[in-house]
Formats: structure tokens, sequence, C-alpha cells
């Protein structure tokens, strides 16, 4: 497949908007956007090599403006490995980001908790991950990229500290990327505790390893939407997913509106 992401369809004055973060935002969290003066929004499918989500909660579209005064652009919906799509795919929108200029990426994602202390309806940012999809993005194109300190810990301190003096819980830990898209088993559950995760999703990993790879600083954050598999009573819902994420979306939009002024 050849995913050509030349930005030349963009009118000249998102081409020279030079966005300086960009943000990907996961199931349920659309709503974001809203706190975003947009100048410009754009379909996924207006932009040639741009895959298009088929997920409910994931619109699928850029939105170009300013977030606490910042240049940014937000990807509104990601497509997944899951709806059949290839690493490449799902990261494309982070290398259309990087063709734009931005060097400071901020992915955000719905998750399943690991842990009985991070409960539902808190954010966990991500201090590190675990890629169990089983590919990557960088098959064939790129080799060897330092993952030693994936999500930058300039940033990590940054949020660190504002969402303290703001009260607002923010955990740190480490998210274990699989390729969905059921979700675990209790089995499996118990299988990621062990293997040291913390929060377990279907997204994120592949555009963290893909951002890396193009020198960006990285900061993603999970919202705990539910108890994975067989931690709470009950069966695991996407309905309960977008509801929970849109009613935690707020504390993360302070929280970033903070940051990026
Ligand atoms: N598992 C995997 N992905 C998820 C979950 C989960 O429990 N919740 C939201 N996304």
């Amino acid at each position: 497949m050849n995913l050509s992401l030349e930005p030349e369809i963009l009118p000249k004055a998102v081409r020279d908007f030079q966005p300086e973060w960009g943000i990907v935002l996961g199931s349920g969290l659309g709503s974001l956007v809203e706190e975003v003066d947009a100048i410009l929004s754009v379909p996924y499918e207006e932009i040639a090599g741009l895959p298009v989500s088929t997920v409910p909660g994931h619109a699928g579209r850029f939105v170009f403006g300013r977030l606490a005064g910042r240049r940014v652009i937000v990807a509104q919906g990601r497509v997944h490995l899951y709806e059949g799509r290839t690493a490449e795919e799902v990261t494309a929108g982070v290398r259309f980001m990087d063709a734009l200029g931005v060097k400071k990426l901020i992915l955000t994602n719905a998750a399943g908790s690991l842990r009985a202390d991070f409960a539902p309806g808190t954010w966990m940012m991500l201090s590190d991950h675990l890629n169990l999809t089983g590919t990557s993005p960088l098959f064939g194109v790129a080799n060897f990229v330092d993952m030693s300190a994936a999500y930058s810990p300039g940033l990590r301190a940054h949020f660190a500290q504002l969402a303290a003096e703001e009260k607002t819980v923010l955990h740190e830990g480490v998210y274990a990327g699989l390729p969905g898209p059921q979700y675990e088993t209790p089995a499996e559950v118990r299988m990621l505790r062990t293997l040291g995760a913390d929060a377990v999703g279907m997204s994120t990993v592949l555009e963290a390893i893909q951002a890396r790879a193009l020198g960006m600083q990285v900061a993603a954050f999970s919202c705990l939407t539910n108890m994975a598999a067989g931690l709470s009573t009950g069966a695991l819902d996407h309905g309960e997913v977008l509801a929970t994420g849109r009613a935690a979306a707020e504390q993360l939009v302070r929280l970033l509106a903070r940051a990026l002024a």
C-alpha cells in the first residue's frame, strides 16, 4: 500500500500553520475538540492515504486550531489494527502530523485498569508500554529506534506537577497494547499483570513507536474506563467505555489546557 502523506491538499494557510502540538483523541474523548478554537476541520477521507475509522466514537477528522493559545492539530478518531488495518495505516496520522511540523505529540486512549487502586473514571499517564500487538510500523522502513524513554520524561514531569497542583488524580503506569478487538479473558488479564502492565488497551503503542522514530516527544494518557476482565463483576461493554470516557474527558482537557499554556 502506498501512503502518500503530502499535505498538499490543505489550504496554504493551514500548511503554513505549523502546529506545535499534535493530539490524538481516543474512544469517547472527542469532546476535547470543543475546547479548541478551530480554524479548519478536515475529514480524513479528504487526505490522500489516510484510512478512515469504522468504530462508533471515532469521528475521523483533523481539527486545526488553538488550545490555550498554542497551535494544535487534533486527530479526532483513529484507526486500529482490529479494523483490519496494518501498522502502517494505523500510524499514517502520526506521519501526517510530522509532515506538518508537529514536534510534540499527545496520545489518548480508553483502557481497562489492571489495578484495584486505579479506579475507573481516572486517568493514567503512560510511563512506558508493552507492545503486544505482534507488529510495528517500522518493519522494513526504520531500524533500532531507541525506546528507553519512549514517553518524554520532561513532559511527564510537567504533567505530573500540574496535576498535583490542580489536585487532579493522575496515575502513572505501564500500558499494554493488544490488537483486540475482543476484550481480554480473565486469564489474559492475570498474564498482563504478571508482565508488569497497569492498564490494557488496543491502540497507542504503534503510534508512539512511529512518533519516536520521527524524533517527536510523546506523552500519552489512558482514560481508565473500566476494570479489566475478571477484576470486577459483570461483562465489558463498549457503550460503557464511551460513557466513562466522556465523563472523564473534562479532567484531561483542563490539564492539557494548563500544560500547553
Ligand atoms: N481492554 C482493552 N481495551 C479497552 C478496555 C479493556 O478493558 N477498556 C477500554 N479499552
